[in-house]
């Protein structure tokens, strides 16, 4: 989810490019129809959460023929009287649009409400990420802040960091970028003059002693001069930007951001993760870039007040798990340079804030391979959640899936409504996918991918309506790569 920004149900739109660089196992998997588009109409929306949301006459647009269905009447009677998916309503929250993981649901609003961890374990393509991102949507709108790295005039490997309103960091540096600069201009004149009187000081005297070797003198002259000038007035800037009056540096920017981040740190290294300090060839000379300016949080300081989202939590290399679980019981991790040979090893941060709730995921291997204190700290401060992977083929349930094929095709936004014959259809699929009688399977990813095969198919025959023949033709089209093989082995 999170793919578009996902990073980001954080930032309406920069927030998810960080995290997606994180992300690439799951970017790869993930549908295009991905939650940030979700996110983002989550935030704006101020509709209740749930499939209960009252229709809003903007969704109804594909459905001008149809009206919206009133989702107060039973799901049985709603699954009954439903001729096609535009009927359906969808529900502008990501918590409303989860399916058949009631459990996981309530405990993602307690996690949200008393600012819990939450450890998912479940199938692949169960609402996971989902359930993360629907978290980071529930916190409650505590203030953001904006964090900012400063020289620090006694210590310069140890910059100072200080916290300010959400918004205000980008407006202290540009004030403090606004006094140096005053200073440096005055110096910038000075050598514009200089050098000018360097250009014309040889014409003069070459006309004044009728002389080409006093001319070459005083060119020359002048021109080291300029030279030793300019490398002077440089080696000032530096030294008195180390001693404190450079400008800081905003290192978390919630710059407009009005809701909790979330931030995707699935396989990031340890850098991304918990922040570095960049290294600086120049500095032992003096003419380095000054420590705090080199220093770059980490995904657990971005998180701070939102949610860091980890799958498969036991990828990370044990080191990095055991730096996770500090900052999670100490709500700060200083920034330091994670390479040991880079100058930005030497530099240490002041702490910095890390209060995020975590949301970290995987399958049952996962726990039998992450550390051990890591665990005992989310189930001591949090939760564990066993996804479902099946639901009861019941109507309150098929009408489940209905609403899913609904919000598949609102997150497309190119395929057409679903007939009820094709939604049937679906549910048909849904049932033989389950492997356990009288159910209907909850990996809805892959059940997303045969309904855009579907729509994909309508959409070509140019046809409004998905019908049933388009998910029998999708239904072959889009087997799976084993049953692509196993095809092969029949004949
Ligand atoms: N419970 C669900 N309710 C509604 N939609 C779902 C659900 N589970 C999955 N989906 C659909 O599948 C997509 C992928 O789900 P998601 O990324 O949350 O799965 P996941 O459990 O995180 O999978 P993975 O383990 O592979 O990361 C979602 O964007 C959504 O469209
Ligand atoms: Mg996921």
């Amino acid at each position: 989810m999170a793919k578009k920004d996902v990073k980001t149900a954080s930032s309406k739109g920069k927030k998810a490019p960080v995290a997606a660089k994180a992300k690439h196992r799951a970017v790869a998997k993930k549908s295009p129809a991905a939650h940030p588009k979700t996110t983002h109409a989550v935030h704006t929306a101020k509709a209740e959460e749930g499939p209960k949301t009252a229709p809003s006459t903007k969704e109804a647009k594909p459905a001008k023929k149809s009206a919206q269905l009133d989702l107060s009447k039973s799901p049985e009677y709603l699954f009954k009287t439903f001729n096609d998916t535009s009927e359906i309503p969808v529900s502008d929250k990501i918590v409303g649009q989860v399916i058949g993981q009631e459990r996981a649901v309530e405990v993602i609003k307690k996690a949200a409400n008393q600012r819990r961890h939450v450890f998912l374990i479940g199938e692949p393509g169960t609402g996971k990420s989902m359930l993360g991102l629907a978290l980071a949507e529930l916190l409650p709108k505590e203030k953001l802040v904006d964090i900012i790295s400063f020289p620090n005039p006694n210590d310069e490997n140890q910059p100072l960091i200080r916290t300010v309103h959400a918004g205000e960091g980008r407006e202290l540096v540009a004030k403090a970028r606004i006094q140096t600069s005053q200073v440096f201009k005055n110096q910038n004149i000075l050598m514009f003059i200089l050098a000018i009187i360097a250009m014309i000081a040889p014409w003069w005297v070459r006309s004044y002693y009728k002389s080409d070797i006093m001319f070459a003198a005083f060119f020359l002259g002048g021109m080291m001069f300029l030279a030793a000038f300019i490398i002077f007035i440089n080696l000032g800037k530096r030294g008195s930007l180390g001693k404190g009056d450079s400008p800081p540096k905003v290192i978390v920017d919630n710059y407009k951001k009005e809701q909790a981040p979330f931030f995707d740190a699935t396989g990031a290294h340890a850098g991304a993760l918990l922040g570095d300090v960049l290294h600086d060839p120049f500095q032992s000379g003096g003419l380095g870039t000054p420590a705090h300016e080199r220093v770059v949080a980490g995904m657990i300081h971005k998180a701070h007040k939102g949610v860091l989202f980890i799958d498969e939590i036991a990828t990370l290399q044990p080191h990095t798990q055991q730096e996770l679980l500090s900052c999670i019981q100490e709500r700060k991790y200083s920034i330091t340079g994670q390479s040991e040979r880079s100058a930005g090893a030497m530099v240490r941060t002041e702490a910095v804030p890390t209060d995020f709730v975590l949301v970290a995921a995987g399958n049952l291997e996962t726990i039998k391979n992450m550390h051990p204190a890591l665990r005992s700290r989310i189930r001591g401060y949090g939760y564990e959640i066993y996804m479902n992977d099946t639901m009861k083929d019941s109507l309150e349930n098929r009408w489940k899936i209905a609403v899913f094929v609904a919000q598949e095709i609102k997150k497309d936004e190119k395929i057409p409504p679903f007939s009820k014959d094709a939604v049937e259809d679906i549910i048909e699929e849904a049932r033989r996918r389950a492997n356990r009688k009288n159910h209907l399977t909850l990996r809805l990813r892959d059940l997303g991918g045969l309904i855009r095969a579907a729509g994909d198919l309508a959409q070509e025959k140019g046809d409004k309506l998905v019908r049933k023949e388009h998910v029998i033709g999708a239904k072959r089209i889009a087997r799976s790569l084993e049953q692509q093989i196993a095809d092969k082995f029949i004949d």
